[in-house]
């Protein structure tokens, strides 16, 4: 079965110049390097960090939770590390979706080691399982909540595939 739209093309656009002002505004004035998670962040980062009026630099980190499964294996790989170091930088970690937060921790966990001068997260999708279980902890920004459902499109993918599609989708089992 197709995937079913859930959010249209023109809502992430308006929702994604909204986080870019939200970011500029409460970030400390500063090197900021903005650091996407690949595969899943690389179109939602492309935009965001046009919307984002101030200089930067672009990092990402390739990062493998699920493999080809819609379930978290409950396991985080890095398969490839920023391409410069983070010390005394203002970092915004770019994710596509929060689901059990394991991979986001992980990475913050990382990040934090490296000595940044400030560290904030953006995600474009936080699911209901990361807002029940880690309600306190840091997603300092989130573009839409998501529902407990297996979204693709806009960069999210399911064994590779519909990362292509513009709006952001409900897979249908
Ligand atoms: P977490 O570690 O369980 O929070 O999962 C985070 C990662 O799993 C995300 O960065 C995505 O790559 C992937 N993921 C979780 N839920 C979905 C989904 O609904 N669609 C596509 N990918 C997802």
């Amino acid at each position: 079965m197709p995937p079913r739209e859930l959010i249209s093309p023109a809502a992430i656009a308006r929702r994604v110049a909204e986080l870019g002002a939200e970011i500029d505004r409460r970030l400390p004035a500063g090197p900021l390097t903005v650091v996407g998670v690949l595969r899943g962040a690389f179109m939602f980062m492309a935009d965001l960090v046009r919307a984002i009026p101030r200089d930067l630099t672009c990092d990402f980190l390739g990062v493998r939770s699920y493999g080809d499964a819609t379930v978290s294996s409950g396991v985080v790989e890095i398969t490839s590390d920023l391409g410069a170091p983070v010390a005394g930088r203002h970092v915004l970690l770019v994710e596509d979706i929060a689901d059990t937060g394991l991979t986001l921790h992980y990475l913050l966990d990382l990040l934090r080691a490296r000595g940044p001068a400030s560290l904030h997260t953006c995600v474009l999708l936080a699911k209901p399982s990361y807002r029940d279980r880690h309600s306190g902890t840091p997603l300092d920004f989130v573009g839409f909540d998501a529902p407990d459902a297996y979204v693709v499109g806009y960069g999210l993918d399911a064994a590779q595939l519909y990362r292509n599609l513009p709006g952001i989708n409900i897979l249908e089992p």
